[in-house]
């Protein structure tokens, strides 16, 4: 057996509030590994870095989710026992319910919603001064969402909605005052939207059975009951949260167009399908989920390496999508690479590697291609706008990161370019 590399320090947490989104990546090189181990906050995790290990990672017979999240996380981002902490049947069942709301029909109704959103958006800033990108975008998703979902949310009401929901995503990596705050928006949000699944199972909001909201108030398990109230309310913000935090991506997808105006000529040009390789690079380029955690579920070897039952694995999202192995010139914002890309499901995993619907890949993967490319359309063709002098900085410390002045636009008027295409590509199994 080898033993798996590690560095001379006792304890790594302090290094990874200091490289954040690089930390597995600079150790990994550091000691020439694609494995390491390390402790943190005193216990023993496993990290792992390249797609060999991550099909490793996402082999269910070797790992498993139960006990994976730390609980700081699920009374932030994710809600407590919500999806993401399921195995077996019982995870293969609850993640059915998710994936049959990604149907193409569904999906195009959302995106239609979204663009009439992007529209009216664009009408109000005509008459500001000054717009912040990241605020307006999480308005703009949390409207279609709501209205997509079946959850009545009056106009008075988006602001606060839309900024808990993006508060619950920003405490991810949080310590302090910002993970209570995340806490504290989780509280408001479950009890807000617990209302809504009371409303729906009453009768007391009627809705079309085919509805989101109506389809996860209503969702049995195997055993024929229904989730309970705060189950029901977790998991269905967990289709409107993530919807929302699609604004992490708008504000870097602006980012982009402004840092390397080569690529807004050629979406401009119209070229060949440039839309979808801008928005793939986007995701590979950019910070947002650093890396994924999981339970050893069975003692195993692997390359040599011993495994054990209980051990914490954490496997490096970010920097595999860094890693100059896989991706020429990795630090170079370069849409083209995807043209001819004959990647795997463990090389570009920016929302999870592997299989949908046995393994815990984002079931939003489509929603959020699509939307984003819904919105980048919007900001090549629906507006002109001017970008001020601004600190557009993002720190790779900070989980997750992001432009400190949300990117802010002036001068904006609307074109009547825009158009968009929808595409509304749905999961494979429709
Ligand atoms: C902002 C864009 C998004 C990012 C970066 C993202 C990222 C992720 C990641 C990294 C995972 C975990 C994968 C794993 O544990 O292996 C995940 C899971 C999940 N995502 Fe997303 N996601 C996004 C958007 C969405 C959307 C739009 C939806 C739904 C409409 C969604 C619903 C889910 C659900 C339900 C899971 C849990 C899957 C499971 O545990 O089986 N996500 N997402």
């Amino acid at each position: 057996m080898i033993q798996i590399p590690h560095t001379k320090k006792l304890d790594s947490t302090l290094d990874v509030f200091r490289d954040g989104y690089t930390f597995i990546q600079n150790t990994s090189e550091q000691l020439q590994s694609d494995i390491f181990q390390v402790r943190l906050l005193g216990m023993k995790v496993i990290c792992l870095h390249g797609p060999e290990a991550a099909r490793v990672f996402y082999d269910p017979e070797l790992f498993m989710r139960k006990g994976a999240l730390p609980k700081r996380i699920q009374k932030t981002l994710t809600g407590e026992n919500a999806v993401q902490t399921l195995d077996n049947e019982m995870h293969h069942q609850r993640k059915g319910m998710f994936m049959s709301l990604m149907t193409p029909g569904n999906i195009h109704r959302l995106m239609a919603l979204i663009s009439k959103e992007w529209q009216f958006a664009g009408k109000k800033w005509e008459s500001s001064n000054e717009t912040v990108l990241f605020k307006e975008a999480q308005d703009v998703f949390c409207r279609a969402v709501c209205a997509w979902a079946g959850v009545p949310l009056p106009e008075n009401k988006v602001r606060k909605r839309a900024r808990d929901l993006g508060w619950m995503v920003d405490a991810f990596g949080a310590i302090g005052p910002k993970h209570w705050r995340g806490k504290r928006a989780r509280r408001r949000s479950e009890k807000w939207i617990r209302k809504i699944v009371k409303q729906v199972r009453s009768g007391k909001l009627p809705l079309d059975d085919k509805l989101p909201a109506a389809v996860v108030a209503h969702y049995r398990e195997a055993n024929g009951k229904q989730l309970d109230l705060n189950m029901a309310a977790i998991e269905l913000l967990n289709l409107i949260r993530p919807i929302v935090a699609i604004a992490w991506y708008v504000v870097f997808s602006a980012l982009a167009l402004h840092q390397y105006p080569v690529t807004r000529q050629k979406l401009l040009a119209g070229e060949d399908n440039y839309e979808e390789l801008f928005v793939q690079e986007v995701r590979r380029y950019y910070p947002f989920t650093p890396f994924l955690g999981a339970l050893v579920r069975t003692d195993f070897n692997w390359n040599g390496y011993s495994f054990q039952k209980g051990t914490m694995v954490l496997l490096d999202v970010y920097g595999t999508h860094h890693d100059a192995r896989i991706w020429e010139r990795p630090d170079a914002f370069y849409p083209e690479r995807f043209r001819d890309w004959q990647g795997s499901r463990f090389d570009f995993m920016p929302q999870g590697g592997g299989d949908f619907s046995n393994g815990h890949r984002c079931a939003g993967e489509w929603i959020t291609i699509e939307a984003m490319k819904i919105s980048l359309h919007f900001l090549i063709k629906g507006i002109k706008y001017e970008v001020p002098e601004q600190d557009l900085h993002f720190s790779l410390s900070k989980l997750p990161t992001l432009p400190k002045s949300g990117f802010i636009i002036n001068r904006v008027r609307r074109t009547d370019n825009f158009n968009p295409t929808i595409v509304a590509m749905g999961c494979p199994f429709h």
